[in-house]
């Protein structure tokens, strides 16, 4: 079944994970235009992701209009403007479940939940979602994170080479 695709007018995409995956997936949409939330419990991290994203735009596009980047530690701040919401949280299945079940109830209805989880599909976190909520959630293999595949692959080659 296709995706409705939201109105993206005075929206943010939210990142829920600023760590090694989320702010890379953060700075790829704002260097594109984007304005971007990034949701992490964690100061140190927030900072972090922020920080990268400031310095990194150029790795992403060419393009003169950045969208904004900013980050919070509450996740219905996080989402409350968020057109396309991207789950990028630790490899631990119950807190992706928990993840989903707390989108489900604070993400505006028309929101796309997206998650990284590349093992399993991501049916297995809506499970016990409500209808509306599993046919708008797509496991999303991100174009960062095939960049991210490509430059360890190159760095492993010259380290071969070396
Ligand atoms: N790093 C990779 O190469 C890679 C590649 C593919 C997929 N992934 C997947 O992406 C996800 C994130 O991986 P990573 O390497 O970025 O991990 P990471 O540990 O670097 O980052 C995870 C971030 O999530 C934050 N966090 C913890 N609980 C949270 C919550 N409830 N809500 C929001 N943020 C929370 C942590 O503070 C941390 O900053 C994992 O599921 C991982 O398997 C990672």
């Amino acid at each position: 079944m296709g995706i409705k695709l939201p109105s993206t007018d005075g929206r943010v995409v939210t990142v829920l994970g600023g760590g090694v995956l989320g702010r890379r997936i953060a700075c790829s949409w704002a260097a594109y235009g984007f304005d971007v939330v990034i949701r992490d419990p964690s100061k140190e991290q927030r900072i972090g992701a922020i920080h990268y994203c400031q310095t990194s735009f150029g790795q992403y596009s060419d393009k003169e209009e950045r969208g904004s980047v900013s980050a919070v530690e509450d996740l219905a701040e996080a989402v409350k403007l968020a057109w396309l919401v991207i789950e990028a949280v630790p490899e631990n299945i119950n807190l992706k479940i928990s993840t989903f079940a707390d989108l489900e109830k604070l993400a505006a209805a028309d929101a796309i939940l997206t998650s990284g989880l590349i093992i399993k599909r991501i049916t297995c976190l809506v499970a016990s979602s409500k209808p509306p909520t599993a046919p708008r959630s797509r496991n999303l293999i991100h174009l960062a994170y095939l960049r991210m595949l490509l430059l360890h692959k190159s760095a492993a080659v010259s380290a071969g080479a070396s």
